[in-house]
């Protein structure tokens, strides 16, 4: 019955037999507008001149990218000082705006101005390409190259070909920002492997409480309790002093679980105080920081692909993208109860990319 209905109701669309549809009613296709000719169409002169201007924006794209090169190394970002980074990022910045903003400019100043601008109606047609299709397509490329000059107008043509080349050297040179460098205050910044083997713990030196840098007494960590711990003295350097690189490197996940619960080999069995283990908390996959504990499972999670470890078992990778165990550091106590420990690592903390050659 229902489809009945439906056809009932479409058939009431259809105009009654014998009735003649009104054309006139009809909204009518106003079409397009008078074209109007454009200074360039009429005037050679002109036309030079759009020429000019839009090979002219070209060239400045390439003095933008230039500007921003030559600003990478006028302004170099000095021992992470905000003034030297807003700097850098300011004139680099600026260089890639203008190179970037000409080549728009230009383009669209190309094709207003000098490109052919008649209306051009393309009606609609089954998807499926013919072979008149193919040749049409050729044809009008062909004509888009004629009338927009592309081929002929070679200055223009070469000029956007340098711009966009140029455009993409600033993105380049500043990759080179992400190689490690050293220099006479840090020697070690050019060696990945040194910088992460060594790191501010050594003998003695206390755990404490991350970002307080109070001291941590063996007694007060309770059973199933975790800590985020720093080096002691990390807390009074400055940025300055390469603070955020230090706690980069040096920060430590602290927990307690009973002794018995512990699978430790025998060279590691004085590592632990007690049933306290530390953990070095970047993340051997790409670095993040593993800053999930869960109680009941003892697993240290890692937020950024879920790399899983465990606290029981010297933090083996149990789930996950990373490769190897997180570092553990060594601790033990000192005469009046605070936890210090008793070197440093003994491998490189972070990612393990140092063991691939
Ligand atoms: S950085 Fe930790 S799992 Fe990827």
């Amino acid at each position: 019955m229902a489809h009945d209905g439906e056809t009932q109701e479409v058939a009431a669309y259809q105009p009654a037999a014998g009735l003649a549809v009104n054309v006139s009613d009809a909204p009518q296709n106003p079409g397009m507008p008078p074209h109007r000719q454009r200074m360039t169409d009429k005037d050679p002169k002109a036309e030079k001149r759009a020429a000019r201007v839009v090979y002219g924006l070209f060239y400045l794209s390439v003095a933008g990218s230039l500007w921003a090169i030559a600003a990478y190394m006028l302004f170099p970002i000095e021992d992470q000082q905000m003034t030297s980074i807003r700097h850098n990022n300011m004139y680099i910045g600026l260089g890639i705006a203008l190179a970037l903003l000409s080549i728009g400019v230009a383009a669209i100043h190309w094709s207003k101005a000098l490109m052919a601008d008649h209306e051009y109606v393309e009606e609609r047609h089954a998807t499926r390409g013919t072979e008149e299709t193919r040749e049409a397509t050729i044809e009008s490329f062909r004509i888009a190259n004629e009338e927009s000059g592309f081929g002929r107008r070679k200055m223009i043509r070469n000029s956007l070909f340098v711009a966009l080349g140029a455009s993409i050297l600033p993105g380049l040179t500043l990759f080179r920002g992400l190689a490690p460098h050293s220099s006479e205050e840090d020697p070690l910044a050019g060696d990945p492997v040194a910088l992460l083997n060594t790191t501010m713990w050594e003998k003695g030196t206390r755990l404490t409480r991350d970002p307080g840098g109070t001291p941590i007494k063996a007694s007060e960590v309770t059973l199933g309790s975790a800590f985020h711990v720093i080096p002691e003295g990390l807390s009074e350097l400055s940025h300055h002093d390469g603070m955020l690189n230090e706690k980069a490197k040096a920060m430590v996940l602290m927990v307690r679980l009973l002794p018995e619960q512990l699978h430790e080999r025998e060279s590691r069995k004085d590592w632990s105080y007690d049933g306290i283990v530390a953990y070095s908390k970047v993340c051997t996959h790409v670095g993040c920081p593993v800053a999930l504990y869960e109680q009941q499972t003892h697993h240290l999670l890692c937020p950024c692909h879920q790399s899983q470890f465990d606290v029981t078992d010297e933090a083996k990778v149990i789930f996950g993208p990373a490769s190897r165990p997180l570092p553990q550091l060594p601790i033990t106590v000192d005469d009046e109860g605070y936890l210090v420990a008793r070197s440093d690592f003994e491998e490189p903390v972070g990612p393990s990319f140092w063991e691939r050659h």
